[in-house]
């Protein structure tokens, strides 16, 4: 039996990883989909995939968010096919672990166009046509990255305490408009991040990794719930409230620096 399509979940970073995981999530809810990354061909199999399995439209978006004009065009791209969005996760983003002294500039600047400035603009233009609508939710990707400064992290870690702060903040914006936003805030979780970020050495990858859909299960859940931010995990959760609540910043920063620390 068909099931009943909830309206349109429009998913970035859809082809691997946590953002799979939550088009699949969504897909298991009756949500039809938009997928954006850049790997077309990839982003095509999933949408014969979950066409087949879920019954559902699924449509693709193919480009790199972090150039200029592209997180626009996504929205164009909806508005143009009529696409009833009810449902927007910012999920595309990585890392570069490295210390700033050593990273590349164009790298960083990239990476922040991905992490902030994509995920900023998409929310600015979903959110009008939600509050519209009076109905939406949107699902901001964070990270535990965002509670502390992170060396070797620096840039990374800020553009996630970027996400955490202003998504806090749009959430209380929205109250009573029937929109909601929520910010999920992961630990190290098995995808292609950690590859991607050159930190498979890093002290902070050693220890055991979430997997990505029970990081997606927990995001899915707090965004039906229109909480404002959920940390999967309980030591996860600890540590980050750990770190509101000690009264020494260098304290802080230095357990951050020996946690972050390259494995010999
Ligand atoms: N894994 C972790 O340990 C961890 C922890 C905390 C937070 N996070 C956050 O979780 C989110 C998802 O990461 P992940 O762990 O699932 O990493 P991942 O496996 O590397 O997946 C990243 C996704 O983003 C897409 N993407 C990357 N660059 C893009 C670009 N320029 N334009 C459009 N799409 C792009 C990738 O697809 P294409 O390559 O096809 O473009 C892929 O679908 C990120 O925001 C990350 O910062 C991850």
């Amino acid at each position: 039996m068909a099931k009943q399509i909830k309206g349109t979940a429009v998913v970035t970073g859809a082809s691997g990883g946590i953002g799979y995981e939550l088009a699949k999530v969504c897909a298991q809810n009756g949500y039809d989909l938009v997928l954006a990354a850049r790997s077309e061909e990839k982003l095509n199999a999933l949408k014969k995939d979950f066409e087949a399995q879920y019954m559902i439209k699924v449509q693709v978006f193919t480009a790199d968010l972090s150039e200029m004009g592209q997180p626009a065009a996504l929205y164009k791209f909806c508005h143009v096919h009529h696409i009833p969005v009810e449902v927007l996760i910012n999920n595309a983003g990585y890392g570069d672990y490295q210390p700033v002294a050593k990273a590349d500039a164009d790298v960083l600047s990239n990476m922040l166009d991905l992490n902030v400035i994509a995920l900023t603009e998409l929310t600015t233009l979903f959110v009008k046509d939600m509050v519209k609508q009076r109905s939406g939710k949107i699902l901001n990707i964070g990270s535990t990255a965002a509670y502390q400064p992170v060396p070797r992290l620096a840039a990374y870690a800020a553009s996630k305490a970027y996400v955490v702060s202003f998504t806090e903040a749009l959430h209380a914006e929205l109250k009573g408009t029937g929109v909601t936003a929520t910010v999920l805030s992961p630990g190290v979780t098995e995808t292609g991040f950690v590859d991607r970020a050159g930190m498979a050495n890093a002290g902070l990858a050693q220890g055991a990794q979430a997997s990505a859909a029970a990081v997606a299960k927990a995001g899915y859940a707090a965004m039906q719930k229109g909480s404002f931010y959920v940390i999967p995990g309980v030591i996860n959760k600890l540590l980050a409230f750990s770190t509101r609540i000690t009264p020494s910043r260098r304290l802080v920063l230095a357990i951050s620096a020996l946690v972050s620390k390259e494995k010999k």
